[in-house]
């Protein structure tokens, strides 16, 4: 248990957020306290990565599990590579490409960056992120953030200041307020392993084919993470890692509500449902006709570009939760690989509690 604190809520503007209530948040941060702060992805729950101390209030206020390692962010290339014991090729070029950006890259670790940050492994997870509030905040701390997304372990992402609030309120000292996060879903996670291999830990906005597109080489999807995950203490090629992938964490990204992914557009098995008087919440692809349904069901129509629905998908989770339904329905999505992270989020969210 936690002793309750006062959780400071500031509005800041996400362009151009005053440099005095950045400072203010700095401070919280250099004194050890916990500060969440919008990014162009998720909002983040942040503290100084280099003090222990203080990254461990993050696991102790979220509920998070210790062996599942959080992201440290920095500011530019070069503090990334003070954490970083080797800086490959491939690191420089996505690097260049990529970031500022929703790209998180894992490397071996330096001896300075604390267990707790890498969940005890050998290996640390570094992202410069893309956001006026974030890139200001880690400039006037003068040094790494950890931050894993600002919510209670196994829930949905916030990408709101009122979504930090519903689970982490009085758990935090500041929540800086930037507004909605404009990418929605969680950066794209990359290990570049020993063996010379890019695996895609976590799919996130910056795509499979993105990313070979800039290194022309192969890019392993994470079904090699998330078998080599499942093999943990004797993978095969040499990754040392305790949890490569959150895929080790069976129910991850998930509302309240069971989540099902429908066969076709959902219609179906909302019309079922609610005939047996069950409260359904249906994310419904906007290019279907959603009309005429019963009354026990809560339509959000969603986008059919890949990322809008990104965008929108946690917020409108959030709103089915809010509103209490007892069953969320997912309408299928559309093939491609830019769906991919979409999926991936949605999938994790199924997996029955
Ligand atoms: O967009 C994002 O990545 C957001 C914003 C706040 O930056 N952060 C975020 O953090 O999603 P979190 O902790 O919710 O997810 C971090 C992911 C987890 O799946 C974790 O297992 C993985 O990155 N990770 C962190 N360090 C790692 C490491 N050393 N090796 C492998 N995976 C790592
Ligand atoms: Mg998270």
């Amino acid at each position: 248990m936690i002793s309750a604190m006062n959780t400071e809520l500031i509005k800041v503007d996400p362009m151009h957020p005053d440099p005095e209530l950045i400072r203010r948040a700095a401070e919280v941060l250099l004194r050890g306290g916990l500060v969440a702060f919008p990014t162009e992805t998720v909002y983040g729950l942040g503290a100084l990565a280099l003090d222990a101390g203080a990254t461990r209030r993050i696991f102790e206020a979220k509920g998070r599990p210790a062996h599942n390692p959080v992201i440290a962010h920095v500011a530019n290339t070069e503090q990334a590579r003070r954490l970083t014991a080797v800086w490959p090729e491939v690191a420089e070029l996505l690097a260049r490409h990529f970031w500022p950006g929703p790209l998180t890259l894992v490397l071996p670790k330096t001896a300075g960056v604390p267990d707790v940050v890498t969940a005890g492994g050998t290996t640390v997870a570094v992202r410069v992120p893309d956001h006026p509030v974030a890139r200001a905040l880690i400039e006037a701390a003068g040094q790494p953030v950890a931050a894993p997304s600002a919510n209670r372990s196994m829930g949905v992402s916030p990408t709101r200041a009122d979504h930090v609030l519903k689970t982490l309120n009085g758990r935090v000292d500041m929540v800086l307020d930037g507004g909605a996060c404009s990418g929605g879903i969680e950066s794209t996670v990359v290990a570049l392993c020993e063996d010379g291999a890019i695996r895609v830990l976590r799919p996130g906005l910056i795509s499979r084919e993105d990313l070979e597109r800039v290194l022309q080489i192969p890019v392993f999807e994470d079904g090699a993470a998330r078998s080599q995950a499942d093999q943990c203490e004797t993978n095969t090629f040499n990754f040392p890692v305790p949890l490569p992938s959150p895929g080790m964490l069976e129910r991850h990204y998930a509302p309240a509500a069971p989540l099902m992914i429908a066969r076709g557009d959902g219609r179906a098995e909302v019309e079922a449902l609610s005939r047996t008087g069950v409260r359904v919440g249906w994310l419904a692809l906007r290019d279907r006709s959603v009309g005429g349904t019963p009354d026990l069901v809560l339509v959000r129509e969603m986008p059919c570009d890949a990322a809008a629905y990104a965008e929108q998908l946690y917020a409108a989770l959030h709103d089915l939760d809010a509103a209490s339904v007892e069953q969320i329905v997912v309408g299928r999505l559309p093939e491609g690989g830019e769906w991919a992270a979409v999926r991936d989020r949605l999938q994790r969210a199924a997996v029955p509690e």
